[in-house]
């Protein structure tokens, strides 16, 4: 299988260092493509992959294309290669915001697409990954989207209806955990913890909290349950953010992000 990406920027790198760190491909099989002469021949220097002179030259050569431009690049862009793609194509998408049916009206009817949103942790193999299948996809794309997406964090198979709700969640989420975090280490830091242990402790404690939650399947409550003993420590902050203000206000934060992603796909 001959993997091209068109777009070589951070989140085409990101995934071609995870396949090819996971060896579910070689450098070999993997082609780029990108406007900016300096950035080919530096992802050619450190992973060995292959540089394709055209767009089109990439399409030609592989079996698999990612479409990883800006999405305000893609429509131009795939307007262009889309006399290129055959059957044999399956084309992943993940640009923000270009819906399934904006795609095939661009890359063909009978074109084979995957649509994707994944997030900016993929970068440290940490992603979390939601996709769709376009109407011509067959199942075995299906697996084939999984693994590879896999190979740089979480995978889920999603309805399209979805993605705005996953854009808010997933997509925008790293920035709205981020934000809790520095919070959180803020107001440590006001209680007098210097400020650079205040920052390890936050982060340190939010992957343990995901991780927990992930590797042993508990629900949510069960773990606070866990933490927070009867007139406890955690017992006495809990009250203070179970304000009904504190809930309505993070709904609303990704009620907004969803709003904006589902105004940005249908303009
Ligand atoms: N970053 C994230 O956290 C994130 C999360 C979810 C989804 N995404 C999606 O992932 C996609 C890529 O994002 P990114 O952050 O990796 O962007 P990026 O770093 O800007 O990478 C895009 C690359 O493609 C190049 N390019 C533009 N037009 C091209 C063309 N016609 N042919 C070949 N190369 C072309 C760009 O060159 P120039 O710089 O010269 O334009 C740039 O090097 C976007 O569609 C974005 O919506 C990103």
């Amino acid at each position: 299988m001959r993997i091209g990406f068109l777009g070589a920027g951070k989140m085409a790198e990101a995934i071609l260092a995870a396949l090819i760190r996971s060896r579910v491909a070689s450098a070999a099989r993997i082609r780029i493509c990108d406007v900016v002469p300096a950035r080919r021949a530096d992802l050619r220097r450190r992973y060995g992959v292959r540089v394709a002179d055209t767009a089109t030259d990439l399409v030609r050569a592989s079996d698999v294309v990612f479409l990883a431009v800006k999405p305000q690049d893609l429509d131009q862009l795939l307007t262009h290669v889309a006399p290129a793609l055959a059957p044999r194509h399956v084309v992943i998408s993940i640009a923000a915001g270009k819906t399934l049916a904006q795609l095939q009206k661009l890359a063909g009817r009978q074109v084979r697409l995957v649509r994707v949103m994944p997030n900016l942790a993929v970068m440290v193999g940490e992603g979390m990954s939601a996709f769709c299948l376009g109407r011509r996809a067959v199942p075995a794309d299906r697996k084939l989207a999984a693994r590879l997406l896999g190979c740089c964090g979480r995978v889920v198979e999603i309805r399209e209806k979805h993605f705005d709700a996953v854009t808010a969640l997933s997509g925008s989420g790293p920035a709205f955990f981020t934000y809790l975090l520095v919070a959180l280490a803020d107001a440590a830091v006001a209680e007098g913890l210097p400020a650079a242990d205040a920052r390890l402790l936050a982060e340190q404690t939010m992957l343990g909290a995901a991780r927990y939650l992930l590797e042993t399947g508990i629900e949510p409550e069960e773990l606070i349950r866990a933490v927070a003993s009867p007139k406890g420590t955690t017992a006495a902050g809990l009250k203070e953010l179970e304000r009904p203000a504190v809930r309505r206000t993070l709904a609303r934060t990704i009620r907004a992000a969803a709003r904006r992603s589902r105004e940005l796909s249908h303009g």
